[in-house]
């Protein structure tokens, strides 16, 4: 019988256009070359689908992740590897989705917010800069920085493969991965 693949979250906060979704994508990917079952949710995604009534307050985005918990915490006791990629700006919800899953590896994508501004990928910024988007993240609504994240990528500094190769090598330092990964 092969051995059962053991199921984590790796949970990425961090402001609009930090990296998180970049990132988590680039990881995934390399997890999947490795046969590994992984599952991607993402913000942008999920928000089209499991929370479409949901909106921006405070109210609304702890609704998010905690859906989201939801669903990271039956995939990863199933033996699946879950990437995550929220701006889950509130610590006390990310705490709450770190006791619920368990396995949970809190990946903070730090960026200046004037570099996410200059990136804009999806021109969302500037809009909420001229007053066109209320409560957009780091304009208008706050951020909490994690205060013990399992990692820092210091996004604005290395690559993305930087980035990935990081999150790799943490998983097999900590036993996540074989070391002959
Ligand atoms: S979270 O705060 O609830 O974690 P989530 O990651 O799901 O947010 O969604 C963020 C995405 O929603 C952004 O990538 C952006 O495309 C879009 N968005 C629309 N309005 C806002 C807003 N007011 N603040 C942040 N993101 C917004």
């Amino acid at each position: 019988m092969c051995q059962e693949q053991k199921g984590f979250t790796i949970w990425f906060t961090g402001l609009p256009c930090s990296g998180k979704s970049a990132i988590a994508d680039r990881v995934a990917e390399i997890l999947r070359e490795h046969n590994l079952k992984v599952e991607r949710l993402d913000g942008d995604v999920v928000r089209k689908s499991l929370c479409r009534d949901l909106g921006f307050s405070r109210e609304d985005r702890n609704e998010n992740i905690r859906r989201v918990t939801f669903v990271a915490k039956l995939l990863t006791r199933n033996g699946v590897v879950v990437l995550t990629s929220f701006i889950s700006p509130y610590r006390e919800i990310r705490d709450e989705a770190r006791r619920e899953i368990g396995d949970f590896i809190e990946v903070y994508t730090k960026c200046p917010l004037e570099v996410c501004i200059a990136r804009d990928v999806k021109g969302m910024y500037q809009k909420a800069l001229r007053g066109e988007i209320k409560e957009f993240t780091g304009v208008s609504d706050p951020y909490e920085e994690p205060l013990n994240p399992e990692l820092v990528l210091e996004t604005y500094q290395e690559s993305l493969d930087e980035s990935a190769q990081r999150i790799i090598d943490f998983l097999k330092k900590t036993g996540y991965l074989d070391h002959n990964f």
